[in-house]
């Protein structure tokens, strides 16, 4: 079969690699008829380089058909139009009954101290091949699955895999008041679905980011937006400018670890990107190589007593964090990987009835598979208006 392959730093290729089969009698084989290109995809081609191999199949935002189901998989059946959640979980374990399927006991990846293994996302969350792919086989298939209708088009549901839950979690989490205010930092796809997600639970909204067309998106939504090129070191200024001087109530950090405007950390994750694997890995685990405009950023703004929600992924382990101004604020702060089948029960009404998050044309760029290294350079340099990329294997 066909599939996206990472090659180096900055190189993914289109390659020919074997089928998937079924390897335990708890997996299934789907053919993949749409997947996402995400912004976490974005590290792994930029600084998460160490804990790639060369021809590592890349993706965890597919849906498609299912192909093939193991013995042991029951409710799953041939032809049956499924989205694949990112993370690999059983659904029975005490996490998993709990809703926190990226901490699934059955399945983390122990080696490397993470949780549920996500696919195609690097040895840190268990080298699984990945959905950007014309077949994929999909572990722990019971439950790592969820069934949609036949009928509209993969656009509707395609999102149910990481947008939608990642978003959904990052504004759940970020505990806004009735009525309150919600900054959301980044409007790539997590942050803009998070906005409208926001503007949905009738919240007052305010995204933030930096690339014009981007900027354009939230206010053609009809959510405010503030342009960090503008507004610059004064974001929290402006912020408490448009809310009596107090800030918001809640903050979503939707950029991560490589956030604009952090020079210092910017040359060191250069630095580790030149360094030999062995010793950039552990660098990375423990060392502060991660760029905190964005984190930075959310512990200003947000107001005393408020919530930060972060949704952007961090990767370094001892970063100097302003923690006496975090004590001093009263700050409550959320974090992690989206736990996507607690949130899609929540979601899935609002994809049958109209589509009022407007996922029908929520992606900028379709292609076929063979096109995927032009998107990914499309999308990493924000060129054309490349907010969201599908491939259509
Ligand atoms: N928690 C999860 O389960 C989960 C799931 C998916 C994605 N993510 C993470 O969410 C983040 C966003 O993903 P995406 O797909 O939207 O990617 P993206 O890279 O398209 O979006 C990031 C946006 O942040 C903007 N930005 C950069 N620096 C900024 C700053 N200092 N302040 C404000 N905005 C800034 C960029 O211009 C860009 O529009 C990534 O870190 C990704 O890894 C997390
Ligand atoms: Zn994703
Ligand atoms: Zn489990």
């Amino acid at each position: 079969m066909k599939a996206v392959t990472w090659q180096g730093k900055r190189k993914v290729s289109v390659d020919e690699v074997p089928d998937p089969r079924i390897e335990q009698p708890t997996d299934a084989v789907v053919r993949i008829t749409s997947t996402g290109v995400c912004g976490s995809d974005l590290h792994l081609y930029e600084v998460l380089g160490p804990f790639m191999d060369r021809g590592d199949v890349l993706g965890h935002e597919p849906m498609g058909i299912v192909e093939e189901v193991g013995s042991a998989v029951s409710g799953l059946s041939v032809g049956d139009r499924v989205v694949i959640p990112f993370q690999i979980a059983c659904g029975t374990c005490w996490m998993c009954t709990r809703g926190l399927p990226t901490q699934c006991e059955v399945t983390q990846t122990r080696d490397q101290g993470t949780g549920a293994p996500i696919f195609g996302y690097s040895k840190l969350y268990g080298q699984v091949p990945g959905g950007q792919a014309e077949l994929l086989r999909v572990p722990q298939a019971q439950f790592t699955h969820v069934k949609v209708p036949h009928g509209p088009a993969d656009e509707r549901f395609v999102y149910l895999s990481d947008v939608l839950p990642t978003a959904w979690q990052a504004v759940a989490y970020a505990d806004v008041p009735d009525g309150g205010t919600l900054v959301v930092l980044g409007l790539g796809p997590i942050g803009d679905m998070a906005c409208r997600i926001g503007q949905h639970r009738g919240y007052r909204v305010i995204g933030v980011d930096l690339v014009p067309e981007r900027l354009q998106r939230g206010r053609d939504r009809g959510y405010e937006v503030v342009d960090l090129a503008a507004a610059g070191n004064d974001l929290g200024e402006v912020v408490r400018g448009m809310t009596d001087g107090r800030g918001a109530d809640s903050v979503v950090d939707a950029v991560g670890m490589e956030a604009h405007g952090s020079p210092v950390t910017t040359v060191v994750q250069q630095a580790a990107g030149l360094l030999p694997d062995v010793l950039a890995k552990p660098l990375f685990k423990s060392a502060g190589v991660d760029r905190l405009g964005a984190i930075y950023s959310a512990i200003d703004l947000v107001r005393r007593g408020g919530t930060i929600s972060l949704s952007g992924v961090y990767g370094g382990a001892a970063d100097p964090m302003p923690l006496l101004t975090m004590f001093d604020k009263q700050i409550t702060l959320r974090m992690g990987q989206a736990n996507v089948k607690r949130w899609v029960p929540e979601i899935l009404p609002l994809l049958t009835d109209g589509d009022p998050l407007g996922v029908d044309t929520f992606h900028t760029h379709a292609a076929p598979l063979a096109e995927a290294p032009q998107m990914y350079e499309r999308f990493q340099k924000k060129q054309d208006g490349c907010v969201k990329v599908l491939l259509k294997p």
